[in-house]
């Protein structure tokens, strides 16, 4: 690639592309990283390199790359209808048949489908949906939604008002009102009182959540959100414990819960859900990414019967239930995820979760043990390991030495492709499809990074 020529990709790229969750000023320099193509569970860079998808995309490519199946339906759902909406009564077989599929899929307490085109719009739609239910049933004050440090829930103006990190909300004037609050990240090894356990931890943010819903009034707070398994804010299972005690803290006091299921859901914790992980039925959950192996965008706002029958009672006063993208449900995205759905279903991608799930979780583990390494935690075929320059005080490394990206770089020297992540995390995640060889593949990779990564931190 000759990167001084105006008319190569590389340059084209730094002229007209904005980049998101980019460093936008050392783009200039730095230039792009350009996929060209991938199979399987590789990549292949227009350098000619391979590298391994280290993170499925963006938590999101479960079944690997080019799946015939998923090629061949939604050329044919293309040609056979390549749009419709799902507006003003009008449907398609497509959406139905996926509404089904998707219903039935889901924990006991869910029952209905809302389509939608990612992530950020079906936690936007969840908000919209809480906030309409109360007005419909005569709560007008019942609004206020509790989120966690460090979770990550989107980017809309709603969603990104609940992704609690600096770089999402500081300079871009979110939380967007007061509506939106935070309670503490449940992530044990960083934000425990020294001794204390995991249960006595989970009982305190629990006992958190219960004590703001008080201070602002039960009448205030409308619902409790977060990830199961918390993964772009650093992945962090919970402490045990900790979802049971705070739904029930949330029942008691008339308070949604809703699980934000983006990356969790469809088999990546080891369980078709992230809720049934940590052992909870939500009142409504949030879909996206692996419900389409990402081979076409779609996500869903889900939620219980309960909900569905007081907003849908509601919804004549306005003439109609007011939300709606043009794209939500569109039948080609539909038919893809549709047979996705069937795609895990044949091949038991459950099951092959559940048995790559142990050796994944040993040398995941066995990562911990190295001198850049505070913790090595996961779940499932989703990990991190959280970089300390001290191991035995836990400090972290100087912002400005970028210690998860240089972990990034240093691991994708060996051929793998992993996800720097908040808190000096580097999050591993690859596709569900991915075999007990290519997980050492990854992490032969991630310990040779880690060696020289440490090398590269600690002398200077
Ligand atoms: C838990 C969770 N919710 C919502 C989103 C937003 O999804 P999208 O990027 O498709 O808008 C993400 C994205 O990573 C996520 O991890």
């Amino acid at each position: 690639m000759n990167i001084h020529n105006p008319n190569s990709l590389d340059a084209i790229d730094k002229a007209t592309l904005v980049h998101p969750y980019t460093d936008l000023h050392a783009h200039d320099d730095k230039g792009p990283h350009i996929i060209e193509r991938a199979e399987g569970i590789r990549l292949y860079d227009s350098d000619g390199r391979a590298f391994i998808d280290g993170v499925a995309g963006l938590w999101c490519t479960a079944l690997g790359f080019g799946e015939d199946r998923l090629v061949k339906v939604a050329a044919e759902a293309m040609k056979n209808l390549s749009f419709s909406h799902v507006f003003s009564h009008r449907s398609h077989p497509a959406a139905i048949e996926l509404a089904d599929r998707l219903t039935k899929l889901a924990p006991d307490s869910i029952s209905r489908a809302f389509f939608v085109n990612s992530g950020s719009e079906a936690v936007d739609a969840a908000i919209q949906i809480v906030w309409n239910y109360n007005n419909a049933l005569g709560r007008p004050e019942k609004k206020k939604i509790i989120g966690r440090d460090r979770g990550y829930h989107g980017v809309t103006v709603a969603a990104g008002s609940l992704t609690a990190l600096p770089y999402k909300q500081d300079d871009f004037d979110l939380p967007v009102n007061d509506r939106f609050l935070r309670v503490t990240c449940p992530h044990h090894y960083r934000y425990a009182e020294a001794g204390e356990s995991e249960v006595e931890f989970s009982a305190r943010l629990a006992q958190e959540v219960e004590d703001l819903i008080l201070a602002e009034g039960a009448d205030k707070i409308a619902a409790f959100i977060g990830e199961p398994i918390m993964a772009a804010g650093g992945v962090m299972p919970p402490p045990e414990g900790y979802w049971v005690a705070v739904a029930e803290v949330c029942r008691r006091h008339d308070v949604l819960v809703i699980c934000d299921e983006v990356v969790n859901g469809f088999g990546r914790t080891g369980n078709w859900w992230g809720s049934e992980t940590v052992g909870i039925q939500p009142d409504m959950m949030t879909v996206a990414k692996q419900l389409s192996s990402a081979y076409l965008p779609i996500g869903a706002t889900m939620m219980s019967e309960e909900i569905y029958s007081v907003i849908a009672k509601h919804s004549p006063k306005n003439g109609v239930f007011g939300i709606g993208m043009t794209y939500g449900g569109h039948p080609v995205c539909c038919a893809v995820a549709l047979e996705t759905l069937k795609i895990y279903e044949d091949r038991d991608i459950l099951g092959h979760v559940q048995a790559m799930t142990p050796h994944f979780q040993k040398r995941l583990k066995a990562l911990g043990e190295h001198p850049l390494v505070g913790q090595a935690r996961g779940e499932g075929l989703i990990g991190a390991v959280e970089l300390v320059a001290d191991k035995e005080t836990r400090e972290q490394f100087p912002p400005a030495m970028k210690a998860a990206p240089t972990l990034y770089n240093h691991v994708a020297e060996h051929g793998v492709l992993c996800r720097p992540l908040p808190g000096d995390a580097m999050g591993i995640c690859p596709p569900m499809i991915v075999t007990e060889s290519e997980i050492d593949e990854i992490f032969d990779a991630i310990e040779k990074g880690l060696d020289s990564a440490h090398t590269a931190l600690t002398a200077s």
